[in-house]
């Protein structure tokens, strides 16, 4: 048995104590521990711990497990959207197939989950918005998914919208770039298999009765060329025009969550000018990085657009009471000392783990909000962290985001 995988060498280590030399179907329970509403899967996939992390482990053919496990390393590189692989396992004993091991991603759902769940309102429309924004992110970097579904995604909370995940890389492939035939492949071969995920949601019961399978599907390649077309579309611009089409193109693909790298003007005989604009694949988002500037957290790009709005509220508060400008990095590295911190403390125990605090500190806001609207002042984010604690987050189910341990466990 042969154990490949990329330092640090000490995560892995903890691994080693697992029963490689046995079909991963018969590892025995106490050396597992159980996810919940997983999507469909055609390999045995079971989740270990060792050292408090929590890994994801797929048994596969060696040649599927090493292509999947450089290109998922290759996308961690670039900053895609995916789930972090540790390394694999190959040459076991009785011609077992290797085993892929990735971390488990930490507060991510399956579709099945967001379904089953009546208290996170997404729409599924949401959710083929989120699938739709990831795959024109790797077509971008010259990814052919081949396998693009609900099952294959993870998705993530991210103050009231999702953040997905490319969870399943066995039958990518890496071009220098795509042609617009294999895009439309890649749409249609995700069309139909979102499809039948949606059937098969309807079936268990999980679908909201006014949506329709098929009608729902068909809206994903109607999004992915607004979304294709937006992020990548030429434009003639007149010389009047110029600065502020400009700006205003870069403004909407900012919204959007897509950065760019380089604007290209190419002037034109009747002197306009073309606009091309090249897009940044990575994950990335204005407001994360402001926010990862000012703070130093890394969060999601709608709760770092609302985390920033309540940093910039202190900042505000700081200057008005002290008669005196604040810097912005001296606003956020005391707004994480003295707000943010003090809430994440304050999380009981026994309800930590349920949604990232980041999401947390996120709902805290909104409850805030809504106890003040009621009150007819301003409650303060302490009273409503507290009231939330008690009232809200202990209706998030525990075992929504956090594996729990099948019997026994690891340490
Ligand atoms: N790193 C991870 N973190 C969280 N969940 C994971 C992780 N890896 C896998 N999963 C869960 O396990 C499920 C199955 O994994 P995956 O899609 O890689 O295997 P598979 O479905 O057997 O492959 P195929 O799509 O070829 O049938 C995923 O839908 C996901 O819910
Ligand atoms: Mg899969």
């Amino acid at each position: 048995m042969r154990f490949l995988f990329r330092p640090p060498a000490d995560e892995a280590a903890g691994l080693l104590a697992l029963p490689w030399g046995e079909p991963l179907e018969e590892w025995p329970d106490d050396q597992l521990l159980e996810v919940p509403q997983r999507g469909i899967s055609r390999h045995v996939v079971r989740f270990a711990a060792s050292d408090s992390t929590v890994y994801a482990l797929k048994e596969i053919d060696e040649r599927l497990a090493r292509h999947e496990y450089a290109m998922l390393t290759d996308f961690e590189a670039e900053g895609l959207p995916t789930v972090s692989v540790l390394g694999i396992c190959v040459d076991r004993p009785n011609d077992l197939p290797a085993i892929l091991v990735t971390r488990f991603l930490e507060y991510s759902m399956s579709y099945r989950y967001l379904f089953s769940m009546r208290r996170v309102d997404h729409t599924s429309e949401q959710l083929i918005d989120t699938l739709v924004e990831l795959l024109v992110r790797l077509h971008l970097a010259g990814i052919f998914w081949g396998d693009c579904s609900l099952s294959n995604t993870l998705f993530r909370p991210d103050a009231g919208s999702i953040a997905a995940y490319l969870v399943d890389a066995e039958t990518v492939e890496r071009h220098p770039s795509l042609s617009p035939g294999q895009r439309r492949y890649d749409v249609e071969l995700a069309t139909e298999r979102v499809a039948a995920e949606l059937m098969d949601l309807e079936i268990g019961g999980l679908l909201p009765d006014d949506i329709d399978p098929i009608e729902m599907a068909t809206v994903l390649p109607q999004r992915y060329e607004a979304l294709w077309d937006e992020v990548t579309r030429e434009e003639v611009l007149r010389p009047e025009e110029q600065r502020y089409r400009i700006a205003d193109r870069l403004q909407r693909l900012n919204e959007l969550g897509f950065a760019v790298e380089e604007v290209e003007l190419v002037s034109c005989p009747d002197g306009g000018v073309k606009l091309k604009v090249h897009t940044r694949v990575a994950e990335s988002g204005q407001h994360r990085r402001e926010f990862f500037r000012l703070t130093g957290l890394e969060v999601g790009e709608q709760q770092a657009r609302r985390l920033l709005n309540d940093l910039r509220s202190f900042r505000a508060w700081l200057e008005q009471r002290d008669g005196r400008m604040v810097p912005d990095t001296v606003a956020g590295h005391r707004w994480v000392a003295e707000v943010y911190q003090p809430v994440v403390e304050a999380i009981p125990r026994d309800l930590a783990g349920r949604l990232a605090p980041p999401e947390i500190f996120h709902e805290i806001l909104e409850h805030r909000w809504f106890l003040s609207e009621q009150a007819g002042r301003d409650v303060g984010t302490t009273a409503a962290a507290r009231s939330y604690f008690a009232t809200v987050l202990p209706q998030t189910p525990k075992e929504m985001t956090t594996p729990s341990v099948a019997a026994g466990g690891l340490t």
